[in-house]
């Protein structure tokens, strides 16, 4: 991916103690980075502010690290909004969720133009609001012929849901005679993911601690570097990213083989 190393500089300066552009190797980047993005309502009850405060102040944090990425010249940038075990929350925050996905995309269309970038969607979109649903669409198509970085939100996803949609569109296939059951390879089941095309993540960030998964790209993160921060989201920023990319480039990644 093209890097601006003018923009870029000046997009990382005054480093703090610990970390700088310097520390990581711009040569050897992730070309896939997923955020599972976690820890809004506690950065809010911690402060005394209701918990969709922390909502709203996570959405500059993701706007941050969507900027970073793209001076860094990453190729993927994917984000965990909302699961599928979401819905389970109080009505009034999943309300509150929605109308902020909607209103944020319209606000940062013009800056997916301006930085080119091209959003995909993961997740099931027919069960969202009319509203959030119509805009999605919108920056689907404005976006699609963007060049630059890829940015996948997960909204309404859930990685047993998108295996379950994958195995079903395999059967339909086989028994419409469409495909034969020795056609069925790893290749053949990536590509019914919502995250067809796209190269697996290499670096995983959770933010706020909590070391699981919560039903997050099972499949796509078989052979994913970790990399758990007690930072919560709306605190999470360009150093804390390259933090991570640091921890991730000093990884020995073996793949199951032997050095
Ligand atoms: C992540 O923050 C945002 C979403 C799941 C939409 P949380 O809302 O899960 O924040 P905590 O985990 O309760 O602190
Ligand atoms: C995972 O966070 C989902 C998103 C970040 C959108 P949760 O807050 O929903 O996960 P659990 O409930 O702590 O596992
Ligand atoms: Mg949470």
């Amino acid at each position: 991916m093209q890097r601006d190393e003018e923009k870029l500089g000046r997009y990382f300066v005054n480093p703090p103690d610990d970390i700088s552009l310097a520390s990581v190797d711009l040569d050897h980047l992730p070309r896939h980075i997923s955020l599972i993005m976690d820890g809004n309502g506690r950065w809010a009850t911690s402060r005394g502010l209701d918990r969709s405060e922390g909502h709203v102040a996570g959405v500059k944090a993701l706007r941050e690290t969507i900027t970073a990425s793209v001076r860094l010249g990453i190729d993927v940038l994917t984000a965990y909004a909302f699961s599928t075990e979401n819905w389970r929350r109080p009505q009034h925050e999943v309300d509150l969720l929605m109308h902020l996905f909607a209103t944020t995309l319209v606000r940062e269309l013009p800056l997916f133009e301006r930085e080119n970038v091209r959003l995909v969607f993961l997740g099931d979109l027919e069960a969202l609001p009319r509203q959030t649903k119509e805009v999605f669409e919108e920056g689907l198509n404005e976006t699609a012929a963007h060049t630059g970085m890829t940015l996948g939100l997960a909204v309404n996803y859930g990685s047993r849901a998108e295996m379950v949609r994958a195995a079903r569109t395999l059967a339909a296939k086989v028994s419409d005679g469409t495909m034969s059951i020795d056609d069925i390879d790893a290749d053949a089941f990536s590509d019914e993911l919502y995250t067809t095309g796209l190269p697996d993540p290499e670096l995983l960030i959770r933010t706020s601690g909590e070391m699981r998964l919560s039903n997050y790209l099972l499949w796509q993160l078989a052979y994913t570097e970790f990399y758990v921060t007690d930072t919560y989201w709306p605190d999470f920023g360009r150093w804390d990213l390259l933090r991570a990319i640091s921890s991730f480039q000093s990884r020995d990644r073996r793949f199951g083989g032997v050095k």
